[in-house]
C-alpha cells in the first residue's frame, strides 16, 4: 500500500494538486466569462441559509459575471451579518434581506425577480425548501442529502412532476476531478461491464459534531447546532450522497439502471462517548457524557442495482480517522481504487498482472482520462473550493437556470440517493433486513437516458 511519502505519490503534478485540497480555499480566481450579460439577462439567484456553505455557494455566484443575487435569507444574525460584509467587500450590491423566523424564506419566495434558489439550510429543512421553492415555480438547488424519510422523498418527485420546476442535488463530489476522470474511464469502457463499486463517507467529525468544547443543539455553533441531533436519534447512513451520487452516475441510475434492494449493518457507538470523556472540556462527569447515542460508530450498506451490480457505502463519522470517500469501481477488465491519498489501478493487459498502477503523473491515466469539463474550467476551478468541485455544481445548477433546462442531477437523484438514509436506519432497526427502494421514476428509468456530464459545457 502506497503512502503519502511514497515516491509515486511525491511524483504527483498539477491534476491532483487541485483536487487533493480541502475546504473553502481563496478564491483568487483567474479571469473568466460566462458570456457578457446586459443586466436584464443575468440569471437571478437567492440562498436561503448562509451558513459555512451558503457563504461557498454565494463566494462562487459572486465569482460569475452572469448572476444578481437579489435576496438571501437566513435566521441567524451572524450569518447574515457575514454575507452582508462578503457581498460588500466584493463590491456586491446589498441583497433583500429575509429573517426573523423559520419561515421568513416564504417571503422571499414570493418575489418575481428570482429565477433559481440555492438551499444550504439543515437537513431537516431540505425537502419542504425545495418543494415550497418549486412550488413558487423557481429552481431549487438543494445542498445533500435532499430528504430525511421516504415520505420527503417523494414529496421531491410529485413536487416537481406537478410543477415542471427541476430540483437539483447540489452533489458536488460527483464533479471532483478523479471522480470524473473515472467516470469517464467508465464511459470509455476501461473497466468493461461494472460489477461493483464501493464509496463512503469516512470523516471524522467528532470536532463539527461538538463546538464548542462537547456542546450540541441549541447555543452551540455551526453544524454542532442541527447535525449532532441526528445521531443522537437515528441508526442508519446518515450522508450517503457524497460516496453514492458519483457512482449512481457511473452506473447510470435513474437511467437505464436503478437501486433495487439494500441491507445495513451498524456497529457499537463508542466514538462521540469518547470524545466528550476525553475531551478538556468535558470529562466523565459531563451531562453529555450520560448521552446513550443511537448512530453506530460505522454504518456498512450493501445496495443491488437492476443491472446486477452491488455498491458497499460506508458511514464512519464517530471516530478519530483521516478522511476518505473510500471510492473503488471494479468492472469484467479492472479496478481502480482511489480516495483523497493513493490513487491506484488494475487493468488486465495494460497494468503489470497482481500489481497496482498509479493513477497520477505525467502521461498518467488521470491525465489522459481528465474529463472535458475539467480540461476546459479545472484553471478556473481549481481556487473555488473542495478543491474546484463546489464551482461546476454551482455552475451546473445556474447554467441549468440561465438556458431554462433540466439540471443534470435531479429530483429522481436526489430521491434514490437520500432514501438510502430512511432504508438503511429500517434495515438496521430489523436486523439488517433487505429494503426495497421505491422506483422513484415509475418505470421511466427504463428508457431514461444518461445526461450527466457529457461535454465541456456544464
Ligand atoms: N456538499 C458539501 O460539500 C457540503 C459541505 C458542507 C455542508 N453541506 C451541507 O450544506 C448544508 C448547510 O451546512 P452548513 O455547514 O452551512 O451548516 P451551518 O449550520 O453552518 O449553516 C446552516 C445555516 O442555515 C440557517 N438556517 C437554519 N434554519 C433556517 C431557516 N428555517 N431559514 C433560513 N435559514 C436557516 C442557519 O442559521 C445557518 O446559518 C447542510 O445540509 C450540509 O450537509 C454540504
Amino acid at each position: 500500500m502506497k503512502t503519502e511519502s511514497s515516491p509515486a505519490n511525491s511524483s504527483r503534478r498539477g491534476f491532483i494538486k487541485t483536487t487533493a485540497l480541502t475546504g473553502i480555499g481563496l478564491y483568487v480566481l483567474p479571469a473568466f466569462t460566462f458570456g457578457s450579460h446586459a443586466e436584464a439577462e443575468k440569471v437571478r439567484i437567492a440562498l436561503i441559509g448562509v451558513g459555512g456553505r451558503g457563504r461557498g455557494h454565494l463566494r462562487n455566484l459572486m465569482n460569475r459575471d452572469d448572476i444578481l443575487v437579489p435576496a438571501v435569507c437566513d435566521i441567524d444574525p451572524e450569518a447574515i451579518q457575514k454575507t452582508q460584509s462578503m457581498m460588500k467587500k466584493a463590491g456586491y450590491e446589498q441583497p433583500e434581506i429575509y429573517t426573523g423566523n423559520d419561515h421568513a424564506y416564504l417571503k422571499l419566495l414570493e418575489r418575481d425577480d428570482i429565477d433559481g434558489v440555492v438551499i444550504a439550510t439543515p437537513w431537516l429543512w431540505h425537502t419542504r425548501m425545495a418543494v415550497d421553492t418549486m412550488k413558487a415555480g423557481k429552481y431549487a438547488g438543494v445542498e445533500v442529502s435532499a430528504a430525511n424519510t421516504l415520505e420527503e422523498c417523494w414529496d421531491l418527485v410529485n413536487t416537481y412532476e406537478e410543477t415542471g420546476s427541476p430540483a437539483m442535488i447540489l452533489e458536488n463530489v460527483c464533479y471532483r476531478r478523479d471522480v470524473m476522470a473515472v467516470l469517464n474511464m467508465v464511459r470509455q469502457d476501461v473497466f468493461g461491464e461494472l460489477i461493483h463499486a464501493r464509496c463512503g463517507y469516512r470523516h471524522d467529525l467528532q470536532g463539527v459534531k461538538f463546538n464548542p468544547g462537547v456542546e450540541f443543539g441549541e447555543g452551540a455553533r455551526g453544524e454542532a447546532r442541527w447535525r449532532t441531533q441526528h445521531s443522537l436519534h437515528r441508526d442508519a447512513d446518515l450522508y450517503p450522497t457524497h460516496g453514492v451520487g458519483p457512482i449512481a452516475t457511473m452506473m447510470d441510475i435513474n437511467r437505464g439502471n436503478r437501486f433495487e434492494s439494500l441491507t445495513s449493518h451498524s456497529t457499537k457507538s463508542r466514538g462521540l462517548h469518547n470524545y466528550i470523556i476525553k475531551h478538556p472540556e468535558g470529562g466523565p462527569g459531563h451531562k453529555n457524557a450520560k448521552i446513550k447515542w443511537e448512530l453506530g460508530d460505522v454504518v456498512t450498506t450493501q445496495i443491488n442495482t437492476a443491472k446486477g451490480e452491488t455498491i458497499l457505502v460506508t458511514h464512519d463519522t464517530n471516530l478519530p480517522r483521516p478522511y476518505s470517500l473510500n471510492f473503488e469501481v471494479q468492472g469484467e477488465k479492472g479496478i481502480t481504487d482511489f480516495d483523497q491519498h493513493t490513487r491506484r489501478i488494475y487493468i488486465e493487459g495494460s497494468t503489470e498482472k497482481h500489481g497496482w498502477d498509479d493513477m497520477e503523473g505525467d502521461g498518467s491515466w488521470l491525465e489522459k482520462y481528465d474529463h472535458p469539463l475539467w480540461k476546459k474550467y479545472g484553471e478556473y476551478a481549481s481556487g473555488s473550493g473542495h478543491g474546484g468541485m463546489d464551482f461546476f455544481v454551482i455552475h451546473a445548477f445556474v447554467e441549468s437556470v440561465k438556458r431554462k433546462v433540466a439540471p443534470p442531477l435531479d429530483a429522481y437523484d436526489a430521491a434514490a440517493w437520500s432514501a438510502i438514509t430512511p432504508l438503511s436506519e429500517k434495515s438496521i432497526a430489523e436486523g439488517n433486513a433487505p429494503q426495497y427502494f421505491p422506483d422513484f421514476t415509475r418505470g421511466q428509468w427504463i428508457k431514461r437516458k444518461p445526461v450527466f456530464a457529457f461535454g465541456d459545457e456544464f
